[in-house]
Formats: C-alpha cells, sequence, structure tokens
C-alpha cells in the first residue's frame, strides 16, 4: 500500500458535532508514588480533544493504564491522568468510576457539547485485553462515533482498539495517530535514501524482525547499546562481563552476513564505557578489543559517537530505536546523549521510536525533542510497524469494514 493511511478517515472528516464521540486515547503514562513523571502522551492527545471539543463534541476519552492483572487497582486509576489533562485544558474531566455501567452512563449522557470526561481504565476489566464481543457493545453503548488516537496501543487486539472500532461505521483516527502512521509508514514503504537506522537496546532478541525489516529498506544499520556485544562478542572480541546473548551468536553472525550480501553497512561500537558495576560512579573508555575482565561495556565511547555522527551526513532519513546504553545513569549517558544531539542536528527526516530512545531524547536537554522530525508515543507499536506488520487498532479504522 503506498498510502499507509488509504481507507482511514481523519477526525476532521467526521461528523462529530454534538455527538457523543468514544476517543481512545493512550494516557498509559509512567508514574511514581501516584504522580504522573513524563506527560508527553498526554500533552500529545490535546490536538485532537481540542479539535472535538470546539466542534461542540461531548468527548468520551478512554485510556488503559499499566497492566492490571486482577481487576480494579487504586494504584492504576487513571485519576492522575484526569486532573493533568483537566489542568492542560483548563476545563473540568470527570472521572466515573467504572468505564461501562450505570456510573460511565451517568457521566456520559450529562455531558454537553464541549464538555469532557476520562473513563476508568479499561484495563480494569480483563475483557478489555480479550476482545470481547459483550464489553465492546457495552463500551458502545457510550457513543456514537469512535475515533482512535492511541497510537501507543494500536498493536494490541483489545476491544477498545479493535473489537469496539468495528462496531462503528462512524469511526476514524485522530491527529495524533495519523501523524504516528504517516511518519513511521514513510520510513517503511518509501525512505528517502540514504536511509540510516540507529539501533540499540539490550537485547538482539527483540530486534530481529526490526533488523530483517531494516536490511530490506536502509543503506546502513548502526548498532549500539548492549546488543552491540553480542555482535561484537560474535566477531570474536572478548567483552569481558558484558551481558552478551550467547544463544544469539550465531543470529548476529548470520545477520551480519545477509547485510554484507545485501549492501547493508553495518556499523559498530569501536570504543565502549566499561566500569565493573551498573552502580559505579565513573566508567573508563576502552576500544572493544581491550574490555578488561569482570569490567562490562555500558555505554559507547566517544570514537564510536564520532564515526556514527559521520555516517548521519548526507542521510535523507535516520530512525533510532534503543539507547546507547544504560544512559540512566550520568556515567553512562554520553553515548546515548552524543547520538541524540548528532541526530538532532542533521537535517534529514529524523525519526524516534517510543519508549527509552523517546524518554532518552528528552533527558538529553538542550530541546532536542523539537528538533526531530518525529518522536514517536508508541514503543511497541512503532517496532511492529516499522518491522512492517498490519497492526489491528490500524486495520480496523480502514472503511469498509463495518459489522
Ligand atoms: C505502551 O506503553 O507501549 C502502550 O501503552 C501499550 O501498553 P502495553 O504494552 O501494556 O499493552
Amino acid at each position: 500500500m503506498s498510502n499507509p493511511l488509504e481507507g482511514i478517515r481523519p477526525i476532521r472528516e467526521l461528523a462529530i458535532e454534538n455527538k457523543r464521540l468514544f476517543l481512545r486515547v493512550d494516557f498509559n503514562v509512567p508514574l511514581e508514588d501516584g504522580r504522573i513523571t513524563d506527560d508527553s502522551r498526554i500533552r500529545e492527545a490535546l490536538p485532537t480533544i481540542k479539535h472535538a471539543l470546539e466542534r461542540g463534541a461531548r468527548v468520551v476519552c478512554a485510556s488503559h493504564l499499566g497492566r492490571p492483572k486482577k481487576g480494579p487497582d487504586p494504584k492504576l486509576s487513571l485519576e492522575p491522568c484526569a486532573a493533568r489533562l483537566a489542568e492542560l485544558l483548563g476545563q473540568e474531566v470527570t472521572l466515573p468510576e467504572d468505564c461501562i455501567g450505570d456510573s460511565a452512563k451517568k457521566v456520559v449522557y450529562d455531558l454537553r457539547g464541549g464538555q469532557v470526561c476520562l473513563l476508568e481504565n479499561l484495563r480494569f476489566h480483563p475483557e478489555e485485553e480479550k476482545d470481547d464481543d459483550g464489553f465492546c457493545r457495552e463500551l458502545s453503548a457510550l457513543a456514537d462515533v469512535y475515533v482512535d488516537d492511541a497510537f501507543g496501543a494500536v498493536h494490541r487486539a483489545h476491544a477498545s482498539v479493535h473489537g469496539l472500532a468495528r462496531l462503528y461505521r462512524e469511526r476514524g483516527c485522530g491527529f495524533l495517530l495519523e501523524k504516528e502512521i504517516a511518519a513511521l509508514g514513510k520510513i517503511v514503504t518509501a525512505p528517502e535514501q540514504p536511509y540510516v537506522a540507529v539501533l540499540g537496546g539490550a537485547k538482539v532478541s527483540d530486534k530481529i524482525a526490526v533488523v530483517e525489516s531494516l536490511l530490506a529498506r536502509a543503506k546502513a544499520v548502526l548498532i549500539g547499546g548492549a546488543m552491540a556485544n553480542t555482535f561484537l562478542s560474535a566477531l570474536g572480541k572478548n567483552m569481558g562481563a558484558s551481558l552478551v546473548e550467547e544463544d544469539k551468536l550465531a543470529l548476529a553472525r548470520s545477520i551480519l552476513e545477509k547485510a554484507r550480501d545485501r549492501g547493508v553497512e553495518v556499523l559498530l561500537p569501536v570504543d565502549v564505557v566499561v566500569a565493573a558495576s551498573t552502580g559505579a560512579a565513573s566508567g573508563e573508555v576502552v576500544s572493544v578489543d581491550a574490555v578488561p575482565a569482570g569490567y562490562m561495556a555500558l555505554d559507547i565511547g566517544p570514537k564510536s559517537v564520532e564515526a556514527f555522527a559521520r555516517r548521519f551526513a548526507g542521510a535523507k532519513t535516520i530512525f533510532w530505536n534503543g539507547p546507547m546504553g544504560l544512559f540512566e545513569k550520568a556515567p553512562f549517558s554520553a553515548g546515548t546523549f552524543g547520538v541524540a544531539r548528532a541526530m538532532a542536528a542533521s537535517p534529514a527526516f529524523t525519526v524516534v521510536g517510543g519508549g527509552d530512545s523517546a524518554a532518552a531524547v528528552h533527558a538529553a536537554g538542550d530541546d532536542l525533542a523539537s528538533k526531530m522530525k518525529h518522536i514517536s508515543t508508541g514503543g511497541g507499536a512503532s517496532l511492529e510497524l516499522l518491522e512492517g506488520k498490519k497492526l489491528p487498532g490500524i486495520e480496523v479504522l480502514r472503511v469498509g469494514d463495518a459489522k
């Protein structure tokens, strides 16, 4: 499909005036002691919510939060999100005690045009994750129009992102979902060349499908983070006490061979920052040929950052997923932040996959986030889209599929 948004109606084309609008958002935000530590996902949903309110819709926002397993869990209440949303919108956001049933109906039916509520955590009902038809029908009793703006959840075939959407003829996507599909879809279907990808994170096993997909599309793949240890070890380097996936060495070798056959350059670190433990107060830069016994690589070194940054020159598309090291700890953050800085300085179409890499760009400071062309709000969803998979929450929005 040349246009990844084909058949998906954007909210601006839907008749929402004075209608009850079910708006699936992804407010699965990080919480510490009940406080939101990063509200990006709420902020990113604002354009759609404001648009709907300005057009007089009665907006029923719904989201999951965390992974409650045994029904309602007060620690995973969406209350902090409702409060934050109210602050950001400057208007009241009511939170019924449940997402279905009388409490939800009461709040939803009382809404007037231009008012908004947030249903309580959808995952307090196990039926949500089972894509249960009865649960979908209960949710559908709350609204006339369905809009999905929860990019982070579109890889889940769950009730609120899948079965529920199928019950609506009048369904479509919000601005965030539209932006995510357009940006990530572009680098899967027609990336402007040269396309350079940077992959990091702990495990090769998490990224196999993405690497396969990149070998068919990118000119160069730069690998850092702990997953680089496995590749370096596969090439015969002694990585000391570093995290190495011993059972993935053969896989790493076959990926390198495949890359060579396809003419895709793979760049691995030439130096790393090592320490005896992850709690060390400082690290030492060594060549990948000289990792001392008992020491572990916890970041890529300055020469590697330089080499990666050089590879960005002339690139027209750059995609990055996965940190280069343990960036949450200051002694091991320079590699990740250095790559983020080099990427932000590039005029290429720069896309950051969600999760840790997005957090790293924000943590790097210098307003680097605003210099990237797109930072995805989805972790798993952005990776699965990059793998070239069809995602249930996106496919169900294409018209012609209503039950
Ligand atoms: C995410 O944070 O990636 C999304 O909100 C999906 O959450 P999940 O992995 O718990 O389904």
